[in-house]
């Protein structure tokens, strides 16, 4: 690998919700179609060394709802398009589904939607009479559960059903679905739940046959010659994601209804493609999500409700290889199932700091920082900063995920626990920041997490060690020694 990549990968991406009263989130899509799963304890290890807040899960894995208690993250759970007839045509069916999937999880994990099927209209459209009474059935097992004010339903569209989005201002359902759309949105508003909305610009791009600019579908700026406006309202867009946004907006009150706020369910990029699929680039796939993860925590909103943020959630975690279809489909994966990134997301460090109050600060590895000056401050902090850095040893429970982004954030934060009182400062030449955002993970408890006892700061190291991703038969976790040789390489090739 080159070291290039190596330190791309490094850079660490905090999903971290910007403190302000109506602030957008960012959330992750976890998808499991894949031969390389690793088990859901690593994928929370990797969320929490992230810090990603929101997850949505297609289905109700018992394994993965286990592995994400108590650790603060909120749950978006699924009812998948197969279960959908069943709950629609028998409350009892929803009641237990419920109460399994949900209730026996509260409070331990923060479930705070149910997305009931996914995009059902476009993609199982005979059971389009069934999706409101399925939803209905779920909210009223809910209710009965005393749960419906914490958890809300609602059911990801696709943009396939609004067949002409742009311009946004005329842009309606499909009419065929009209009285189904109404019953969904009556729903919606009667119960103060979200329209979920899956956004692709990607598919708007290459589907648009040279309409619009790849830049547009990119976030990128276009020049003032080839602005694209709403020719009825002359709002201009920036973006195709917010025009897609915008027609759903318009579509919605095209049958009167005008409150519903939108939350992206999944949009993104894939990093590759197949011949035909030219697109599809890691170049693209960083671009977009760089500039969406950058559009979203702006807060701003969509040009024609500028006021409500639009909080979305990626598509998605790991690349898929399961999936059928065109090798695009396979590629939307931001990580690997290492817990490297796939590409790098730059941010700014300021989104960083967030409301600090003082108290509940850890201390951790800024994600821009170089990785040489970081094993600078790792091996000061291990050794004459006397932090306690066992726990970092492998097989120890902070040795995954392993990478000197996530080292140095254990290190960083124990020095500083130690010696804050004695003038210790969260500095490490530049390269540390604090934060109020408990990094702690799985069994890898960071000093002055709430989770930590002063007995035993930390349990027994959990039996799942290393990654061994199944077919490839890959062993990828590093030994001590390979780990130093990398990191001595790379700062000798950085010279
Ligand atoms: C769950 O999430 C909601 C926000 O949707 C938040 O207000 C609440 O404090 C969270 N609860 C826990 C136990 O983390
Ligand atoms: C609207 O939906 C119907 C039913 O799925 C479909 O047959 C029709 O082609 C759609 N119309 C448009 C304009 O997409
Ligand atoms: C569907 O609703 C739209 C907007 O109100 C209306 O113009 C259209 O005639 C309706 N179509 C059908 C088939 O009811
Ligand atoms: C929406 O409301 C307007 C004004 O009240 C009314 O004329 C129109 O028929 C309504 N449209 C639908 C689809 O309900
Ligand atoms: C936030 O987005 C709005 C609308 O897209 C734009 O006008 C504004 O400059 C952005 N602000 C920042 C800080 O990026
Ligand atoms: C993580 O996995 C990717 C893809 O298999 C690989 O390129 C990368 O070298 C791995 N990184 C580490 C630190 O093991
Ligand atoms: C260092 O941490 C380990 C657990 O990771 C603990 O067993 C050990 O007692 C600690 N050592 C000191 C000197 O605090
Ligand atoms: C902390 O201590 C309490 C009570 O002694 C115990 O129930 C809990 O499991 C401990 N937590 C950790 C993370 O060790």
């Amino acid at each position: 690998m080159s070291p290039e990549k190596w330190r791309n990968h490094l850079v660490l991406l905090l999903f971290c919700m910007i403190s302000s009263a109506s602030g957008a989130f960012f959330g992750l899509n976890i998808g499991t179609d894949m031969s390389n799963l690793p088990p859901a304890e690593d994928v929370v290890a990797i969320l929490k060394s992230y810090q990603i807040t929101h997850v949505r899960l297609f289905d109700a894995d018992r394994h993965m709802l286990n592995a994400l208690a108590n650790t603060g993250i909120q749950v978006m759970v699924g009812v998948t398009n197969q279960e959908v007839l069943g709950i629609g045509q028998t409350p009892s069916l929803a009641a237990a589904w419920v109460n399994k999937n949900v209730a026996a999880y509260i409070p331990g994990i923060n479930i705070t939607a149910i997305a009931v099927g996914s995009e059902v209209l476009s993609t199982i459209p005979h059971a389009a009479p069934i999706l409101v009474p399925a939803m209905n059935n779920i909210h009223r097992a809910l209710v009965a559960s005393n749960l419906n004010f914490q958890v809300k339903v609602s059911s990801p569209q696709s943009m396939d059903i609004i067949p002409k989005s742009f311009p946004p201002s005329t842009a309606t359902f499909n009419s065929s679905w009209n009285s189904t759309m109404y019953q969904f949105l009556q729903f919606l508003k009667n119960t103060k739940s979200f329209y979920m909305l899956n956004a692709y610009p990607y598919y708007g791009y290459i589907n648009g046959n040279g309409i619009f600019p790849i830049d547009y579908a990119l976030f990128r700026p276009i020049p003032t010659s080839k602005q694209i406006v709403d020719s009825n309202t002359l709002l201009h867009y920036n973006s195709m994601f917010d025009a897609m946004v915008d027609a759903a907006y318009y579509s919605m009150e095209a049958l009167n209804f005008s409150e519903i706020p939108i939350v992206v369910t999944e949009t993104g990029w894939p990093s590759l493609g197949g011949a035909n699929e030219r697109d599809a680039t890691v170049q693209n796939a960083e671009t977009y999500n760089g500039n969406l993860f950058r559009r979203v925590l702006n807060d701003s909103g969509t040009p024609s409700q500028p006021s409500t943020p639009i909080s979305t959630y990626i598509y998605e975690l790991f690349d898929e290889d399961k999936r059928p279809g065109p090798i695009s489909e396979k590629n939307w994966g931001m990580f690997f199932p290492n817990g490297t990134m796939v590409y790098s997301l730059p941010m700014s460090t300021s989104d960083l700091t967030g409301d600090s109050s003082g108290s509940g600060l850890f201390c951790v590895a800024k994600p821009d920082a170089d990785s040489s000056a970081l094993k600078s401050g790792l091996d000061w902090a291990c050794g004459q900063g006397s932090a306690n850095c066992s726990a970092l040893q492998a097989g120890q429970p902070c040795f995954q995920p392993n990478n000197i982004q996530s080292h140095s954030s254990y290190a960083y934060n124990d020095y500083y626990h130690r010696m804050q009182s004695a003038g210790g400062t969260c500095d490490f030449g530049g390269t540390a920041t604090t934060t109020s955002v408990d990094p702690s993970h799985g069994s890898c408890i960071f000093m002055g997490s709430s989770r930590s006892n002063s007995s035993s700061p930390f349990m027994p190291p959990a039996a799942p060690g290393p990654f061994i991703p199944g077919k490839s038969g890959l062993k990828l976790q590093f030994s001590g020694i390979t780990y130093m040789v990398l990191t001595v390489l790379l700062a000798i090739i950085q010279l």
